[in-house]
């Protein structure tokens, strides 16, 4: 009985460390500009076959023109890179899998124009 014990336990140590051995922390945050988090941080854990995201979120301006504006920082499954437009409103999606926190470092630094 002891050994069948001792066997579930150890059955248990080794899935813990299997599980710790893949979750990924990603950084989420409402609103990110400039590399800092203004708004709504936190952490959430990537699963499986998903990945750290991160959107930069652009705004029409008044000459017909993309400005970037914020980023938005979370966990995605699945996550695809891509590009797209709603009427006022582009936003550019990126993913990353690797190290932690992988997505806190893709945001704009700066003000640009996008096309
Ligand atoms: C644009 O960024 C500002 C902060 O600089 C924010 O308050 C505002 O909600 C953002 N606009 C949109 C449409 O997300």
């Amino acid at each position: 009985m002891a050994k069948f014990m001792l066997f579930l336990l150890l059955l248990g140590i080794h899935s813990l460390l299997l599980f710790q051995a893949q979750a990924r922390i990603c950084m989420s945050c409402d609103m990110f500009m400039n590399g800092r988090c203004f708004h709504g941080e936190g952490k959430c854990v990537m699963e499986e076959g998903g990945a750290c995201t991160t959107r930069d979120i652009y705004l029409l301006n008044v000459k017909g023109g993309f400005v970037y504006n914020h980023t938005v920082l979370e966990c995605s499954k699945p996550c695809k890179a891509s590009k797209e437009t709603y009427f006022h409103l582009k936003i550019s999606s990126f993913c990353c899998q690797s190290p932690d926190f992988c997505n806190r470092y893709k945001g704009k630094i700066v003000k640009q124009y996008a096309n």
